[in-house]
């Protein structure tokens, strides 16, 4: 590490920091490009310029896993690279005799935890930590290792068990679309920004197939229902029911067409997450059925409404606040 003096420098100080210069131009020129390292720890010396620069010649590269020793750094590519996520990918991963050989990916590390719970006689629960800054790609990483836990946990014998499992992973993918839906929101940083954060506990039998999932929750950032900072949006659930209800499911919910909601701001964007049908299909494979998803909607619509009701401001505090709008306040009191 580069160390920061104050005042006069020693001799031997003024010695190491240029030893360190030179160290430092020897790896930077060096004659194996920066982008073939494949684990930072391997940087020489390891000081956050070789860490960062082996990192942007990796992402200009298009490679955007690295390891550092047993951790994984993975760069947001901000472009889908659809063949570094193929099923044929997942089980290349998951048959190599040694995964941590294959180019740095988030499969060595979901593989190498399936295969550490594996082969103890008593299982022991593995952990992963997916953490970073807003946008950095947290949601996509517990994704794709949700996908990959989908496909080689489930090897199932008989058609009835393959039935079975095949049900309970379809379940624990669709808990991400409706979980992202309700707890998700267009912020600066992020079009789909989680605004709480989650422990996903993803359940095996001792034959290592999955049998069930938990998901915790905790976080919420409840108070953006009523406000969002401007250029932000309200959670995208908000915005599928407005743009995706059916004509019969506007009139039932109160959501004309043309109605304009103050708890909505930018809604004129249209963003990928904005898709209702994803939700209701997921919320359907969750057991939610169609009677509880309107109930749920139509709370939502009459959140919607409430958030138009705009009070008088009071002379005597004392006193209920009035209405400045009588009839919207009738309105909500039928819908809800
Ligand atoms: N490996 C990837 N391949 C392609 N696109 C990606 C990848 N990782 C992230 N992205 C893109 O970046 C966006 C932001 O990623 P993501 O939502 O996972 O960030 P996050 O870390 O969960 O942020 P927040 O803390 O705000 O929830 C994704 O919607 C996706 O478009
Ligand atoms: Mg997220």
């Amino acid at each position: 590490m580069l160390q920061q003096v104050h005042g006069h420098s020693s001799g031997s100080d003024a010695q190491s920091r240029a030893s360190l210069r030179g160290d430092l131009q020897d790896f930077l020129g060096g004659e194996a490009p920066l982008h073939q390292l494949e684990d930072l720890t391997k940087v020489n010396p390891v000081t956050l310029e070789t860490v960062l620069r082996c990192l942007q010649a990796r992402y200009m590269a298009d490679i955007f896993y690295t390891n550092a020793g047993c951790t994984l750094v993975a760069l947001n590519p901000f472009k889908p690279i659809p063949e570094l996520y193929t099923p044929e990918l997942m089980q290349e991963y998951h048959v190599a005799p040694q995964p941590q050989t294959l180019k740095p990916h988030i499969f060595t590390v979901g593989e190498q935890t399936y295969r550490n719970v594996k082969s103890l006689i008593e299982p022991v629960n593995q952990s992963i930590v997916v953490s970073g800054e807003s946008g950095a790609g947290k949601t996509w990483t517990s994704r794709c290792l949700m996908k990959f836990y989908a496909v080689v946990a489930a090897s199932p014998t008989s058609w009835e068990s393959h039935r079975i499992s095949e049900r309970i992973e379809q379940r624990i993918l669709n808990s991400n679309p409706v979980m992202e839906a309700f707890g998700n929101a267009c912020t600066l940083r992020n079009n789909n920004s989680s605004r709480f954060g989650k422990f996903i506990q993803l359940q095996l039998n001792r034959a290592q197939q999955m049998t069930g999932a938990a998901v915790q929750t905790y976080l919420l950032e409840k108070t953006r229902v009523t406000c969002q900072a401007s250029s932000e949006r309200n959670f995208h659930i908000f915005y599928q029911i407005c743009k995706g209800a059916t004509k019969d499911e506007r009139l039932q919910w109160h959501l004309p067409e043309d109605a304009t909601f103050s708890w909505l701001p930018n809604s004129q964007r249209t963003l990928e997450e904005d898709c209702f049908e994803v939700t209701r299909e997921a919320m359907l494979h969750l057991g939610i059925d169609t009677p509880t998803q309107n109930n749920i909607f139509k709370v939502l619509a009459g959140l919607l409404h409430l958030g138009n009701i705009q009070f008088a401001t009071s002379e005597d505090e004392a006193q209920p606040c009035q209405l400045m709008n009588d009839a919207k306040f009738r309105r909500i009191m039928v819908l809800l």
